[in-house]
């Protein structure tokens, strides 16, 4: 056999100045050759390093002809290098080459292999996502969401969790978003659902009393996709039975130690819990970044009777962004304004105090000067913003002012880790056309001693339901499972789920629940987000080997595309409107 396809004898980061006068054999992509005449040095790379090939004569032959991104062998000493660069473990060497062979050539690569990523557009890295991989910090990436699965697995592993695979082709699943569906040959007409979540899957095995259940589970939403979300994701996927809530908190909370103490080693974490009702009430957001403070106060006695029906009774919220008036133009803050507006405000109050005294647009708005310094205890070159609305929309609308403020002002360190459990989030909410539906999903159970209000008062219902939160992310959620029949009834009922709604959809389930249903309750978390987080990225397509950007298609592959007329009357299927030409999604996505 050819001794290309033998091993080398050493990877590309290991050689250092202890292996002089080893003669070595490597493999690798070239990534940088220059020429100095009667030498030519090329920099081999491969998953574990670079290392200096040092070329004279004796094979200028082959060193001639080699290009950037060709695959090569060579064979040689090392020697001690006259320049030596510190940055690199295999900097104090080079290796002195006696034999070099071609394995493999390279058209000019579309982008180049560096990792100042920031050289090449996001859509040009993602058409030529194979060698944008070759890039070191994104293969780091990939190796870090390796580790973190490792961990997860070796952990759960020890506490006695068994891993199990669910199906993907299957019936829709209840986390509220739109379903990728799939078109059956056999059944004509009927679709199999992509799983949102493996939900009903994992309850099911808590029925057949698996007890501890975990899956690195892929799950698959059509929804509008954000910086934090994709189409298809993985969730570390737990459920079970038989303990309570603070034993499971108490799993899980130990699962991120392990995290965060093996990829990071830190091992100083806290886990403070706050209810929804809290966390609204004083960050604004049921996802609040707690590394900064900037909390919401409650200003509303000062304008009960105010002479401005805006705000006069109205919940009013404020925030003071500490030393921040000479960092936002009048222009910014109407930037606030709109975004406070985005979220339903009817508009963003401010002022800015100079030498004792609040000037700006708002100042005027404020008759008890004094009772507003007290409340809140402004100083000197402070920014005030001030909401009046409904609670709702007064904390929500301020609380996404409140992150905008803090990104600009930078204000969260990059290297702390603040997780925070929201508890008690309420069980029922409002649609935009106006429809009760369950906040986390219709299996999850309600706090008993809130049961009087879901008739008339369903919004004050509070559940058994909990989010992690990391820096500003929700990591997962998860809550304390129905498995009293009569709990799941009244459930449904109040969504306006019929007998023949639950039994179409899930039928299957509600019927499982009344052969001895242990208690249970689980949580699943998004991968991606932790690994994010991890990896410093607020991209979560940097995360993900192959991802899809904004419009969901895949700019490598052109998924989705069209399929031949026969594959369609295969499943009996006739497209008849093409409401978005695949032509004009292409040239959308060019522009993007
Ligand atoms: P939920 O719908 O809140 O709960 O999802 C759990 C976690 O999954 C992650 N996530 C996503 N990550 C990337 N892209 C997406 N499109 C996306 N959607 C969700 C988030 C989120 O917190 N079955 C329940 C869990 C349970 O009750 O056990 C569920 O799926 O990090």
């Amino acid at each position: 056999m050819d001794n290309l396809c033998k091993n080398r004898t050493h990877n590309n980061g290991e050689l250092t100045i202890k292996d002089v006068g080893k003669v070595v054999e490597l493999k690798g992509w070239c990534a940088k050759k220059r020429n100095l005449g009667s030498l030519v040095f090329i920099d081999i790379r491969d998953k574990y390093g670079i290392t200096q090939l040092r070329c004279d004569e004796k094979v200028s032959d082959i060193s001639s002809q080699i290009k950037t991104e060709y695959v090569i062998y060579a064979k040689g000493v090392v020697v001690e290098r006259e320049s030596k660069n510190l940055n690199i473990p295999t900097g104090e060497i080079e290796i002195a080459v006696s034999e070099l062979k071609i394995i493999n050539t390279a058209e000019l690569p579309p982008i180049y292999i560096s990792d100042d990523k920031d050289a090449v557009s996001e859509n040009v890295r993602l058409k030529y996502r194979y060698l944008d991989l070759r890039r070191k910090s994104m293969q780091d990436i990939l190796k870090l969401r390796h580790k973190v699965t490792k961990c997860v697995r070796e952990y759960l592993d020890n506490l006695d969790f068994t891993e199990v695979e669910t199906p993907i082709l299957g019936k829709s699943t209840p986390e509220g978003a739109r379903d990728y569906l799939v078109p059956s040959r056999i059944h004509n007409g009927s679709f199999y659902a992509l799983p949102q979540s493996p939900q009903i899957f994992k309850q099911l095995l808590m029925v057949s009393g698996l007890e501890r259940y975990y899956q690195i589970a892929r799950c698959f939403r059509d929804e509008d996709l954000r910086a934090d979300r994709q189409p298809e994701f993985t969730q570390i996927d737990i459920e079970v039975s038989f303990i309570d809530l603070d034993t499971l908190y108490g799993i899980l909370e130990g699962m991120f130690r392990k995290i965060f103490k093996d990829i990071k080693g830190i091992d100083d974490l806290s886990f403070p819990k706050m209810t929804w009702k809290e966390v609204m009430d004083q960050y604004g957001s049921d996802k609040p970044d707690i590394r900064y403070e900037m909390k919401l106060t409650d200003i509303s006695s000062l304008f009960v009777d105010s002479p401005f029906d805006f705000l006069k009774g109205k919940v009013v919220k404020a925030i003071v962004a500490k030393k921040a008036a000479m960092s936002f133009t009048r222009k910014e803050i109407d930037q606030l304004a709109d975004l406070a507006k985005l979220f339903k405000a009817k508009g963003l109050c401010w002022c800015k105090v100079k030498n004792g005294e609040l000037e700006g647009a708002s100042a005027k708005l404020v008759i008890d000067k004094v009772a507003f310094k007290e409340a809140l205890n402004y100083e000197d070159d402070d920014l005030i913003l001030f909401v009046a609305d409904d609670w709702l929309t007064a904390v929500t609308a301020l609380g996404q002012v409140r992150i905008a403020i803090a990104k600009k002002l930078n204000l969260a360190k990059a290297d702390e880790y603040k997780f925070l459990w929201v508890t008690e989030f309420p069980m029922y909410e409002y649609t935009d056309d106006g429809q009760l539906q369950a906040m986390h999903h219709p299996f999850t159970a309600y706090i008993e001693s809130d049961e009087k209000y879901i008739q008339d008062e369903p919004l004050k219902v509070r559940s058994n339901a909990y989010d992690l939160v990391l820096n500003g992310y929700e990591l997962g959620s998860g809550s304390v499972r129905i498995y009293n029949q009569e709990m799941q009834r009244k459930v449904f009922e109040r969504i306006g789920l019929s007998d023949d709604d639950i039994n179409k959809k899930f039928g299957f389930f509600v019927e499982a629940l009344k052969y001895g249903t242990p208690p249970h309750l689980g949580m699943g978390f998004g991968l991606e987000r932790i690994v994010m987080i991890l990896a410093g990225t607020n991209n979560i397509r940097d995360v993900v080997a192959f991802p899809k950007i904004q419009s969901a298609s895949d700019l490598m592959n052109d998924c989705p595309s069209e399929v031949e007329e026969s594959a369609l009357d295969l499943l009996g299927i006739k497209v008849v409107n093409k409401e978005n030409d695949v032509n004009e999604r292409k040239e959308n996505d060019n522009e993007r």
